[in-house]
């Protein structure tokens, strides 16, 4: 399985920026065992498609809507995902379950109206430094992950364990943590009968990408803030192909 590196560039990114950054990742970007992707704002999809394409990188929304079509004002749907070239969906983000209110239910409905157009989603679960000085991670993460119950698991997935906590805040988890909270989630995931990568995510950057990606049951990451930068994002990607030769 290759590792995967996936940039969230949230809401941010401007068409000339975006333009500049696809130059500066140069001819062929992504390593051998390395897979890249990016999740530019919806504006940016159509505008990246080509030259991201062009340069191997995969493209991917931060979000979708569940309905099909029709009279949904301000919603994208997954067909219109796949329309404009994506491949992955970010589902569960903590801002979207914090700020915007989603709940579990409602990323369920979302990953079965990705799955049924092809996308592969990359589900989002971590839990608020309350609940981990509580002792309550693994309750947390067992609830954000029940929604694959029952779900065929022969659909693409991707998990992404991004304590809130960590999230654009400069405090990284402690690899023992890592470890130890992606032990859990393997193990969850195997109850669940899935097997597939799961990523980290929580104020990946260069300096500390190498020690992260190295830790066992760590796939790839979700690149937050380092992401908006090509040398920076670029650093990272080098980092995962080094832990994987
Ligand atoms: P961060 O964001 O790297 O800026 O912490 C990660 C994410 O939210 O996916």
């Amino acid at each position: 399985m290759r590792r995967l590196v996936a940039g969230n560039w949230k809401m941010n990114g401007l068409l000339d920026e975006a333009m500049q950054f696809v130059a500066e990742l140069g001819e062929n970007p992504a390593p051998e065992h390395v897979e890249m992707a990016l999740m530019p704002p919806f504006t940016l999809l159509h505008p990246l498609r080509e030259a991201l394409s062009a340069k191997g990188i995969a493209l991917g929304a931060q979000n979708v809507y569940f309905e099909p079509k029709g009279a949904f004002t301000g919603s994208i749907s997954p067909l219109m995902l796949r329309d404009a070239g994506c491949h992955y969906v970010i589902l569960g983000h903590s801002e979207r379950r914090h700020i915007i209110g989603e709940t579990d239910d409602v990323i369920r409905t979302k990953l079965l109206a990705s799955w049924a157009v092809g996308l592969e989603p990359i589900l989002c679960v971590g839990e608020h430094l309350k609940e981990r000085e509580a002792g309550k991670t693994n309750d947390v993460l067992k609830r954000q992950l029940a929604i694959l119950e029952g779900t065929d698991s022969g659909l693409p997935l991707t998990i992404a364990y991004e304590p809130v906590w960590a999230i654009g805040t400069g405090h990284t988890a402690t690899t023992a943590q890592v470890t130890e909270t992606h032990a859990y989630i393997h193990e969850e995931l195997n109850r669940l009968h899935r097997h597939c990568r799961v990523l980290y995510g929580g104020s990946v950057n260069p300096a500390n990408a190498e020690s992260l990606l190295a830790c066992p049951g760590v796939e790839g990451a979700l690149v937050g803030g380092a992401s908006l930068k090509a040398d920076s994002f670029m650093e990272i990607v080098q980092a995962a192909a080094k832990v994987a030769a």
